[in-house]
């Protein structure tokens, strides 16, 4: 009760109206595993990028594309963790939920950092980009796997 006063209390102040997902009717099993291939999803845009600023595809005009998708993906993943999909099978840490603040913080974070490469990449040099990137991916994927997700076996 306690963290789901605090869980109200942190998105009643929060600019993203979490509020909506309280009284959602949901099927947790199916909102797990529709988080799971919407992050399968945010993967596959972050290969492709990958891909193409170690230019190992020729596909420098779908850079825009896949960083565009990401900035939307982004946006959109606190609404993929409503109370109540916390348990099954999930490799989501409980801490979403106890530290939603903190949860919070890595959303920022990863779309500060995929700001920062977006400037970069628009200046189209691959050197930078590489740097770039790499930076991205420990800011975003990385920072907040480290302290939200669960190993997987
Ligand atoms: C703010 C937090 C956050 C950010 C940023 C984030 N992820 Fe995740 N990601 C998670 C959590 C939590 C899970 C576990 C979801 C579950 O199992 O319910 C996850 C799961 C995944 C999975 C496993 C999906 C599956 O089928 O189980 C992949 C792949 C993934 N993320 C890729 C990425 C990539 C690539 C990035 C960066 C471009 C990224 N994520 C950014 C929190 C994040």
């Amino acid at each position: 009760m306690r963290f789901f006063l605090l869980f109200v209390f942190t998105f009643s102040f929060s600019p993203l109206t979490w509020a909506q997902y309280f009284d959602l009717d949901f099927n947790p099993s199916l909102v797990i595993k529709y988080r799971q291939d919407f992050m399968t999803s945010v993967k596959g845009h972050n290969n492709a990028i990958k891909a193409i600023v170690n230019e190992h595809v020729p596909f420098d005009n779908h850079l825009d594309l896949h960083i565009v998708s990401l900035e939307r993906q982004f946006e959109q993943i606190l609404s993929l963790f409503p109370v109540g999909s916390d348990f099954g099978k999930t490799n989501a840490k409980i801490t979403i939920w106890e530290k939603p603040e903190q949860f919070i913080q890595a959303v920022e974070k990863a779309q500060q950092a995929l700001q920062t490469f977006k400037k970069v990449a628009a200046r189209g040099n691959k050197d930078e980009m590489r740097k770039a990137y790499k930076t991205f991916g420990t800011n975003s994927c990385g920072n907040c796997h480290k302290s939200f997700k669960k190993k997987q076996n």
